[in-house]
């Protein structure tokens, strides 16, 4: 297997591995490893089906739970991220965001695998939290290390939400599914320790965050906007480029990822999964 860094920072791509076929125990490790080093890593000319898909993604911990969405046909855990050629609904997931943060157990990791990708655009940008706070000084460090943050998936799919009842003559394709349980919330520190890597990361932003934990409601949103601000400076950026044929896996307690249009008039697709936390 043969890792090159994206030269930002964070992500690499990987080669010399063949998804398409079952993986020893040791190329499990390695890729896993690589993963959380990189915190997000791209394997391009991959011929994987969805079978393949799903056995990488048990290889590296499992499914993780996938609420507010509706499966590919005939698969209970894959997803399809897509919007048509002619779509003029809101791009999907535009907003900074770590995959489903707002569980009780947020899932570690999520794969992609490119199914059409078009010829100009559709770049995933990834922002690295664990660069984002320790680039932070120490005192801010260590204030932020107090917060606790509440989490909620109202915003967007509550049926009041971006995705909610308002979306739904937007002429959507992906299989979108708001409902009443988005209004729950969750307490997460603010700032959490890599259950791998030891390292400390600002864990989400505004889009999931919907309050801090005994602060005024004006100055915690404050505090967030600022924070969102500094979590996606240009220095904490890696911006992935797709390609036919390639899967890409990041880590949801590292990096904040978001997507991306420039596709006008192309359709583009790729299948999902998550990977459960609690694993490796
Ligand atoms: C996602 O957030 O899962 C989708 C990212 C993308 O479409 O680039």
């Amino acid at each position: 297997m043969i890792v090159d860094p994206s030269g930002a920072v964070c992500g690499a791509r990987i080669t010399d591995v063949d998804l398409s076929e079952p993986l020893a125990a040791d190329m499990i490790a390695q890729i896993r490893s690589t993963w959380i080093d990189h915190k997000v890593v791209a394997f391009p000319d991959q011929q994987m089906d969805d079978d393949a898909l799903e056995r990488f993604t048990l290889a590296m911990g499992g499914f993780g739970k996938d609420p507010f969405f509706d499966p590919i046909q005939g698969r209970e855990n894959i997803a399809a991220i897509l919007r048509e050629a002619d779509e003029t609904s809101p791009l999907f997931a535009e907003n900074w965001h770590s995959d489903w943060s707002f569980l009780d157990h947020p899932p570690a990791g999520t794969c992609l695998l490119s199914i059409e990708i078009p010829p100009t655009g559709g770049d995933t940008l990834f922002a690295d939290q664990v660069a984002a706070f320790e680039a932070l000084p120490i005192e801010r460090q260590e204030y932020l290390r107090t917060l606790t943050a509440v989490h909620s998936a109202k915003l967007a799919y509550a049926p009041d939400g971006s995705y909610g009842d308002k979306d739904r003559d937007n002429g959507r394709s992906m299989a979108i599914r708001p409902d009443e349980s988005a209004n729950e919330t969750r307490a997460h520190p603010l700032i959490q320790r890599h259950p791998e890597s030891g390292k400390e990361a600002i864990f989400s932003t505004l889009g999931y965050i919907i309050g801090i934990e005994g602060m005024d409601q004006s100055e915690a949103v404050q505090l967030l906007m600022d924070l969102a601000e500094w979590q996606a400076r240009d220095e904490f950026i890696y911006r992935h480029k797709w390609e036919p044929d390639m899967l890409i896996m990041w880590d949801n307690r590292s990096v904040l990822h978001k997507a991306t249009g420039g596709y006008e008039g192309h359709r583009r697709e790729l299948h999902r999964t998550t990977i459960a936390a609690h694993a490796g």
